[in-house]
């Protein structure tokens, strides 16, 4: 196994950096502009209260990014529905706004109105964990006419075929696992291998084949409660394995118009786009994220990626922020009693790519879709700034994607988790004290477990009886990255 050293870096000098590129503005949107090209993109830090407010832990955690003063701060993915979702941030109700606002007004302060502040809305659908076999076939499998027919099949015993359920449910908890799975098809199986997941193609089930009738108007309305809280703007979340991306996906085949070809991919979420656009006001920034690259078999790929972005151009999305991967259909097996991650397979790997990746390594490693996609954009003639991530963790390489014109934005997600600071480092010329992601994911590890995220460097000069600190509860881990002790006093 090949693991790279971090890139070797000459940190630039305050005047150097004064008149670089990454320091300098963009517009974000028709009427508001970002000071800096430097960006935090979402990362869900697992510290919303079980029922998806703010709380003291998140307002510590993005004021702890603000005071590194990113030109551009996304919050987390935050669900638009009003449904239970664990500890993740809600924007479903207008109960959610107080919270939302604390959390504006606390970014506003500490970054003293230096960051522009979006948040990430999203919309997922149901998965269950891996279940025991035996509670798979006593409770969750569906016996139906189809299932019977293919016990007959497999066993050739037309008794059993059409035995009452209790009497088929124990024979197939008793069954040789080649028996069953040759007679349990494909989405069976993966119910009991991994946790039965829904897909944007289950038109036959009603809330899924009505998700283009109620998704605009959900994406709407939380758009307007993050507009009424104070945000600068919104990022329609149409990445990774949620939602939205499984609509534009090569995979989706529905039949209603909404799926097979790339038009129909991007209908709903054009749609969602147009309904969120038309209820907030036109200074109010709402673009999105999508996948460069889905790295899936038979998913879209980045000729698919071009064409999705010169199409949200031309809707006009304010921003498109590029990923890549991040998918279920690719994820490793889960453990019994856990439901699957999308971050565990190839296509997660290239999401969050380490140090151990493989040859190319991970820095800079997915900018090429970026400067793609931008390209196309730019030729269509769109100005729409274009947002880059994926293993960037010093200034020259985002001055170079800068002056190649291979993005509008250069965005740091584990490096900004490791050392909140280091874009005002590099800005006051102490690029020297920055410190320096690992990129072998711990915090990505404790993402997968819903535990609160935190980086394996900022426990280094931790004293855990300090009693100030806010810590895990195990009281191991410090839950906010410590200060940089000395930071200059000039803002
Ligand atoms: C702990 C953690 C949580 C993340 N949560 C989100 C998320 O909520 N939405 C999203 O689009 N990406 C999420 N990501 C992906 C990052 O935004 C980013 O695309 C990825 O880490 C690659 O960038 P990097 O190499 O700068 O870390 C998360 C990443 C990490 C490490
Ligand atoms: S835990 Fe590791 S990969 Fe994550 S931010 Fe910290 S150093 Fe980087």
């Amino acid at each position: 196994m090949v693991r790279h050293p971090l890139p070797d870096e000459s940190w630039p000098t305050a005047e150097a950096a004064a008149t670089s590129r990454w320091f300098s503005s963009c517009a974000l949107g028709a009427h508001r502009v970002a000071d800096r090209r430097t960006w935090v993109p979402a990362m869900v830090p697992w510290r919303a209260s079980a029922d998806g407010f703010v709380t003291q832990d998140v307002l510590d955690w993005y004021a702890r990014f603000a005071r590194g003063k990113p030109g551009v701060l996304v919050v987390e993915a935050t669900g638009i529905r009003d449904v239970p979702s664990g500890p993740l941030l809600r924007a479903g109700h207008d109960r959610f706004v107080p919270g939302l606002k604390q959390l504006a007004d606390v970014v506003r302060e500490q970054s003293h109105g230096a960051t522009r502040l979006l948040v990430q809305l999203i919309d997922f659908l149901a998965i269950r964990r891996r279940p025991e076999p035996a509670t798979f076939f006593a409770r969750f499998l569906r016996i139906d006419d189809a299932l019977r027919e293919r016990v007959l099949a497999t066993t050739g015993d037309p008794t059993l075929a059409a035995a009452p359920e209790d009497r088929l449910r124990a024979w197939f908890s008793t069954a040789p696992r080649d028996v069953i799975d040759r007679t349990l098809d494909a989405r069976e199986r993966e119910a009991l291998d991994f946790g039965a997941r829904e897909r944007v193609t289950d038109t036959h089930v009603p809330h899924i084949r009505e998700l283009p009738q109620v998704l605009p108007e959900l994406f709407a309305a939380a758009a307007q409660r993050a507009e009424q809280a104070g945000f600068d703007g919104v990022e329609l979340h149409y990445a990774h394995a949620y939602t939205m991306a499984s609509f534009l996906s090569r995979t989706n085949d529905r039949a209603d118009g909404y799926g097979g070809s790339l038009d129909g991919r991007l209908r709903l979420p054009l749609e969602v786009h147009a309904a969120v656009r038309a209820r907030v006001a036109p200074s109010f920034v709402v673009g999105c994220r999508f996948l460069g690259d889905e790295v899936i078999e038979g998913g879209s790929r980045l000729d698919d990626a071009v064409a999705i972005g010169v199409a949200f151009a031309r809707a006009g999305m304010d921003f498109l922020s590029i990923s890549k991967g991040g998918k279920f259909d690719d994820a490793k097996q889960p453990k019994v009693g856990e439901a699957a991650y999308p971050y565990t397979g190839r296509s997660g790997h290239e999401c969050m790519p380490t140090v151990t990746i493989d040859e190319r390594g991970p820095f800079s490693r997915n900018v090429s879709l970026a400067a793609a996609i931008r390209a196309a954009v730019r030729a269509a003639g769109h100005t729409t700034p274009v947002v880059t991530a994926g293993g960037i963790a010093t200034f020259s390489q985002a001055e170079g994607i800068l002056a190649r014109g291979e993005a509008d934005f250069v965005a740091a997600a584990r490096q900004s988790l490791a050392d909140p600071d280091w874009f005002e480092k590099v800005r006051l010329g102490r690029g020297d004290a920055v410190l320096r992601c690992k990129f072998t994911n711990y915090c990505e590890a404790l993402d997968q477990q819903h535990k609160q995220v935190t980086c394996q460097l900022w426990d280094r000069a931790f004293d855990p009886a300090d009693a100030h600190l806010a810590k895990s509860p195990d009281g191991r881990r410090r839950l906010v990255a410590p200060e940089w002790s000395d930071r200059p006093r000039a803002p």
